[in-house]
């Protein structure tokens, strides 16, 4: 595999592959700063070309985890640099298959949207098949997608939705992390008391949503009982809007992954 772009995603993408038991040399990167090859080079071991041509090279998927607003210089450094036995996986959020397969010509391109959690091995992606992605390729996207989480196949159109739901989605909780942090301190709890208990009710309450059949609406009936402290917290969050700011919310993500594709 060569990835394209190393930051956040790249990076997330590639310590997830290598904590997955990839091999250093099955992954080829390429970075556009000498100083970001140095703290790659110091922090994973894998060194990096500044050239997307180099990094490409008998690689069979070539990952493009740039930011979308520079997937246009990567067309154009990787024009006749591919050939129809790779596939690109472009993880650029809004970017559509057409982009790649006009820039590129018709090669497999598999679009997918995860998150950082794939840092973790705990991502989530969506996928989806371009005009000249076969079966075969999307296999091979869950592939080395899979080894960082689990991964869905679905159609296109759908992945501005979930860009805005999973792809964005770790930065709601992490907010809301903060948020509960801060208003444990003013309760009184010490810092670093308030971080442990709140990231920990939120593993917790991750995993009671996952690990188990219930649907979140039992789950927080089970934690509420009338005239409680958490029909009292409740309360204040459903009168204030809490729903729909979060509706709200998630419709400005997927509006501005639409509008960074160029496509609406
Ligand atoms: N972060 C997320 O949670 C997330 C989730 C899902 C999808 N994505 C998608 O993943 C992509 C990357 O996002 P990110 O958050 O990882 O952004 P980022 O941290 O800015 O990483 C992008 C990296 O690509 C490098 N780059 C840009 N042009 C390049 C080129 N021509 N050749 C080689 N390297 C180049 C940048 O170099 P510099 O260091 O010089 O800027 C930067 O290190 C985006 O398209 C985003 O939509 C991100």
């Amino acid at each position: 595999m060569g990835i394209i772009g190393v930051g956040a995603m790249g990076e997330a993408l590639l310590r997830g592959l290598l904590a997955a038991g990839w091999d250093k040399a099955e992954v080829s990167l390429c970075v556009r700063r000498p100083e970001r090859r140095d703290e790659i080079a110091a922090s994973t071991g894998c060194v990096a070309a500044l050239k997307p041509a180099e990094a490409v090279k008998g690689r069979d998927v070539i990952v493009v985890a740039v930011k979308p607003r520079d997937v246009p210089t990567v067309l154009e450094q990787l024009a006749g640099e591919l050939s129809d036995d790779q596939i690109v996986l472009s993880l650029a959020a809004g970017v559509r298959t057409e982009t790649y397969e006009s820039g590129l010509g018709p090669l497999p391109v598999v679009r997918a949207m995860p998150n950082t959690p794939a840092l973790v091995r705990k991502g989530v992606t969506g996928v989806a098949a371009g005009k000249h992605a076969t079966e075969e390729h999307l296999a091979l996207a869950n592939a080395v997608l899979g080894a960082v989480g689990s991964v869905r196949v679905m159609d296109e159109a759908l992945l501005d939705a979930v860009t805005a739901v999973s792809g964005t989605g770790p930065a709601y909780v992490f907010l809301l992390a903060e948020a509960l942090t801060e208003a444990a301190m003013r309760e009184g709890l010490p810092r670093d008391v308030a971080e442990n208990f709140v990231h920990e009710t939120i593993r917790g309450a991750g995993h009671l949503l996952t690990d188990t059949p219930k649907s979140p609406a039992q789950l927080r009936y089970e934690v509420t009982s009338p005239g409680g402290t958490t029909a009292a917290a409740m309360h204040v969050l459903e009168e204030r809007g809490f729903r729909a700011l979060v509706e709200d919310a998630v419709r400005a993500a997927a509006l501005r992954a639409t509008e960074l594709g160029g496509s609406g």
